[in-house]
Order: C-alpha cells, then sequence, then structure tokens
C-alpha cells in the first residue's frame, strides 16, 4: 500500500508519475483559460483512472476541520496539488484564491460548490450573491479564474466522507475569507492556510 511519508515533495502512490506527467502537460498548454481547461479534463481522467490511487491517508478526516494535504509540488512549473478531506458537515466560508487560478475535481463522495458573484464593494465590504450551487460527484471538475473565484465548499452529507484535489498556480498559503454581516454584505478577513502533514 502507498504510504504517506513527511516529505511534501515525494509522496509516493500507484500512479503518481503517471499523474505528473499529465499534469506538467497540462500546465503547458498555453494561456490561463487553456491550461485550466487542459487541467479540468486531465483531473476528470484521472479521477476516473483506476491505475491512479490517492494515499490511505488522504481518506481520513480530521475531526476539528477539513484537512488540506498536499500530494505534489512541481519543482519545474511551479504549481502544487492539494487533496482536501471533508468529515460530514465540513465546509468552508466564502473564499477567494488569493487571485490564484485553481482547478478543484471530486475524488469521493459528494461536495456542494456554490459560486458567488461580487456586485458591489465598500472597502473591506463586499456585496456577493450566490449565483448558483451544485451538488458535484465523483469525476466532476471546475475551473477557478480570478475575478470569478469567490465560492464556497461544504460536505452536506450526514455520514460520507467526501475528498477534492485542487490544482493551484501556486502554493497557496493565505486568502481571504469572507464572513456574513446581513443580508448580501460580508466583511473580508485575512486567512491563512494550515496543510496538515499528510
Ligand atoms: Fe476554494
Amino acid at each position: 500500500m502507498p504510504n504517506c511519508p513527511s516529505d511534501d515533495h515525494c509522496i509516493d502512490f500507484p500512479g503518481r508519475d503517471q499523474l505528473v506527467a499529465m499534469l506538467d502537460a497540462a500546465v503547458a498548454s498555453g494561456d490561463e483559460h487553456q491550461v485550466t481547461a487542459a487541467l479540468r479534463d486531465t483531473l476528470c481522467r484521472m479521477i476516473r483512472n483506476p491505475g491512479i490511487q490517492l494515499p490511505d491517508c488522504m481518506f481520513e478526516p480530521i475531526d476539528d476541520h477539513y484537512a488540506r494535504r498536499e500530494l505534489y509540488r512541481s519543482p519545474d512549473h511551479g504549481y502544487s496539488v492539494v487533496a482536501m478531506t471533508w468529515g460530514p458537515g465540513q465546509g468552508t466560508p466564502v473564499h477567494d484564491h488569493c487571485g490564484l487560478w485553481c482547478v478543484e475535481g471530486v475524488w469521493d463522495g459528494r461536495l456542494e460548490i456554490t459560486q458567488y458573484e461580487l456586485l458591489e464593494r465598500d472597502g473591506e465590504d463586499f456585496r456577493f450573491r450566490a449565483a448558483g450551487g451544485m451538488q458535484a460527484g465523483p469525476g466532476s471538475a471546475g475551473s477557478l479564474i480570478p475575478p470569478h473565484e469567490y465560492h464556497s465548499i461544504r460536505n452536506s452529507n450526514d455520514d460520507q466522507v467526501a475528498v477534492s484535489v485542487h490544482i493551484y498556480k501556486a502554493p497557496m498559503e493565505c486568502c481571504s475569507m469572507f464572513v456574513p454581516r446581513q443580508g448580501e454584505w460580508y466583511v473580508r478577513a485575512d486567512k491563512a492556510l494550515e496543510t496538515d502533514a499528510a
């Protein structure tokens, strides 16, 4: 079985080299729209590829927060691949991605993904409207390209763990989260993003 050594850059798992080769090819495919489209397609195929199996620890939720574990960081292209493990009821507030493009796919279980449209901004106060929510199952992937990057993710299932895989342009160590204030208004706050040991 695959193990989970502590070195973030060399976690080994079945199909890892194939996954990295596919991601490298997608990332070299052009501008950010072409790259994210290619990554979306690649991620969908990876999820359905029985030869690629994530390390066992990526399926283990953490009690008090959703888990973020880095699967791979590209020394040549700079992108970062993070697996997130969502226990029942775990989720994020509305947040952005710090201006980085990202492609996200559901590997296992189901996630509720809601996109938000920015209607207005007054300093640190933001007015958002939910632009549509979807229940995403295994094999579905979507991309977020700034400025269309505001969203929330939640595992609304009562008893099933969900796992998603996220490919970021670069390691994301902080982002903005938006705390509901009144009606459609939210207040921005900085959020540091921790990485859990893999
Ligand atoms: Fe996100």
